[in-house]
């Protein structure tokens, strides 16, 4: 059956954009049809870097009537919630691997008013999220080790998108994105795994000279082109 384009989310990785020129970014990458905003936030421990804050997230969700999912790369995410709430995220994915209450933090996301969502590394297994599951709207896989954008894809994910979609089939509809390396082949493979949104970088949207537009409909076109996907 051929991915119908309403199914699956484009996400745009903001940290590869012209942070100079962001606002320029957020709208030409809006007119291109990214459906949402992808922020990373990284503490320097969790992974080694540290990239953008909180002002930088309350200027995005001011600006752009878009929806902003944080992708929270660091340790004790118990401690950002609520500042990350008045910033108006959407969503906040926490990883799965940075906290000893799950549930706990799942559940304080989502009285706090925001879409609660789990990010799993490339070396963990899905086990670790058998019981988060449903309190949470999205888990994200990492498909590279995260802290960086250009890193090189692990292998195999789209087999533990294809294990883990298999696993969710009576659960309610959840939204299973893929963060990482993703380019044309690798979205293609994620999306015939089962995943349903994707996060776009360096790999496939934040490209030398070409347009948001151009790089959009190139994406659109090999999930579409390459049939048999799901
Ligand atoms: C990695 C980040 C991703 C990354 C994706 O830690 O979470 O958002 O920037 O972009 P590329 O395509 O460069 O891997
Ligand atoms: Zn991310």
């Amino acid at each position: 059956m051929m991915a119908n384009r309403f199914e699956i989310e484009l996400s745009a990785s903001l940290m590869c954009a012209n942070l100079l020129h962001l606002g320029r970014d957020l709208d030409a990458l809006t007119a291109a049809g990214i459906h949402r905003w992808h922020f990373d936030i990284m503490d320097g421990h969790f992974v080694p870097n540290i990239t953008m804050g909180f002002d930088l997230l309350k200027a995005v969700t001011h600006y752009s009537s878009l929806p902003t999912d944080v992708h929270l790369m660091v340790d004790n995410p118990e401690k950002f919630v609520e500042d990350l709430v008045k910033s108006r995220a959407t969503r906040i994915y926490f990883h799965v691997e940075s906290t000893r209450a799950p549930h706990r933090l799942a559940r304080t996301i989502r009285e706090l008013g925001c879409e609660p969502g789990v990010a799993i590394n490339p070396a963990t297994p899905i086990d670790m999220l058998n019981t988060v599951l449903p309190l949470v709207d999205a888990v994200l896989f990492m498909a590279v080790d995260p802290g960086f954008a250009g890193q090189p894809l692990v292998p195999h994910i789209e087999d533990k998108v294809a294990t883990f979609s298999q696993m969710i089939v009576s659960h309610p509809p959840l939204a299973v994105i893929v963060d990482g390396h993703i380019d044309l082949e690798t979205a293609r493979l994620m999306v015939n795994a089962g995943a349903n949104g994707l996060v776009l970088g360096t790999s496939a949207l934040f490209l030398k000279d070409t347009s948001f537009l151009e790089a959009v409909h190139r994406l659109w076109a090999a999930l579409d082109l390459q049939g048999g996907v799901r």
